[in-house]
């Protein structure tokens, strides 16, 4: 991996012009104009989840399945702790850079404040620092990230990742009762899933378009969960060819299938491809919780889902396997999930 500099430290040189090595060539153009006659990301109401609405269940599940991403609103996740969170983030990102260096990735440890995932030397860099933790299990925390973040922020990560975990099972839950899953087969593998949270800071850059805040990619986990902290535009799907932006809703959650969601619903749902577009007036921020089953199962098709009608769309490989090769490759298009496609011909 390469070890990148702070970009949030560049950008406050007021540079004119971009590093070379942050210049994206060929882009896609950064959508900025009307975009009221694009379709509209789906929202989903969890409130009416938890009550068994059955029609909301059918949204849940058209979502998942034609958008593979959504907003929930009505989450239940106390609106004063995302509060607290939305200022801990900037105040963490904030810190002076002798405080942040205790922070930074180092070749052997991809935790940490840093550009995780540049995994060639020769990619670009993105315009963007990420400060990346594994949060559960709770034996897997780094000894020296969690631990030494200054309070009230840590305590305030601690509670919204334990929120976010559960909140993750639930919208499985239903996912699984839409896909008309046996829960053994694929809900108890999250019960002690993983998960990792990645907090995204954007700072502005004077000529936007030409670079990227963070390339396009499908996730390689199971169900990502992302709060947009300051509303700023910036987030963009691809859907039917069209690049779409997602207007930030206060309090909503932004809710993806992964690429393993994919493999486990056996195509149902997609692992839907996304950017993060960055712009030249106002830094931007998010916190994605990357949400995993547990560590050793075997990734595949949920049984049921595989019939004679139905065969199975992706070979059944130790999750281990899955996550090192999507590491291993780069982060763009669906590189690995193709990998692990059966070819029918
Ligand atoms: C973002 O919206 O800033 C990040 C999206 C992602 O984590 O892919
Ligand atoms: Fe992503």
């Amino acid at each position: 991996p390469v070890l990148a500099p702070s970009v949030q430290e560049l950008a406050k040189q007021g540079i004119t012009e971009v590093p070379e090595q942050y210049l994206q060539p060929n882009q896609d153009p950064i959508l900025v104009s009307n975009t009221t006659s694009l379709p509209q990301l789906p929202i989903i109401d969890f409130d009416k989840l938890l009550c068994e609405d059955v029609t909301e269940l059918e949204k849940l599940h058209h979502a998942s399945k034609e958008w593979g991403f959504f907003q929930l609103i009505n989450h239940g996740v106390n609106s004063s702790l995302i509060e607290n969170v939305k200022i801990g983030v900037e105040e963490f990102f904030n810190l002076p850079m002798e405080e942040k260096k205790k922070f930074w990735q180092t070749r052997e440890e991809l935790q940490g404040f840093g550009q995780v995932y540049v995994a060639l030397e020769e990619e670009k860099l993105r315009w963007g620092d990420m400060f990346f933790v594994k949060t559960f299990p709770l034996d897997m925390r780094h000894p020296n990230l969690i631990p030494c973040i200054p309070q009230p922020f840590r305590d305030e990560l601690d509670s919204y990742s334990l929120q976010l975990k559960k909140l993750c099972f639930k919208i499985i839950e239903f996912m699984t009762k839409a896909l008309k899953t046996k829960p053994n087969e694929l809900l108890n593998l999250f019960e002690n899933g993983d998960q990792s949270i990645r907090i995204n800071y954007y700072p502005p850059c004077p000529k936007p378009e030409q670079v990227i805040g963070l390339n396009s990619h499908s996730d390689g986990t199971a169900l990502t969960i992302l709060l947009q902290v300051n509303e700023i535009q910036g987030l963009q799907i691809r859907k039917d060819g069209n690049w779409i932006p997602i207007n930030p809703i206060s309090d909503a959650f932004v809710v993806n299938v992964g690429d393993m969601f994919e493999i486990m619903s056996n195509g149902i749902y997609r692992s839907i491809e996304h950017r993060a577009t960055v712009n030249s007036e106002k830094e931007r921020i998010s916190v994605a919780a990357f949400h995993n089953p547990q560590a050793g199962i075997n990734l595949g098709p949920a049984p049921t889902l595989v019939t004679p009608q139905t065969p199975a769309l992706f070979k059944t490989i130790p999750l281990q396997d899955y996550v090192d090769g999507y590491l291993s490759s780069k982060i763009k298009g669906k590189s690995y999930l193709d990998f692990v496609r059966i070819q029918n011909e």
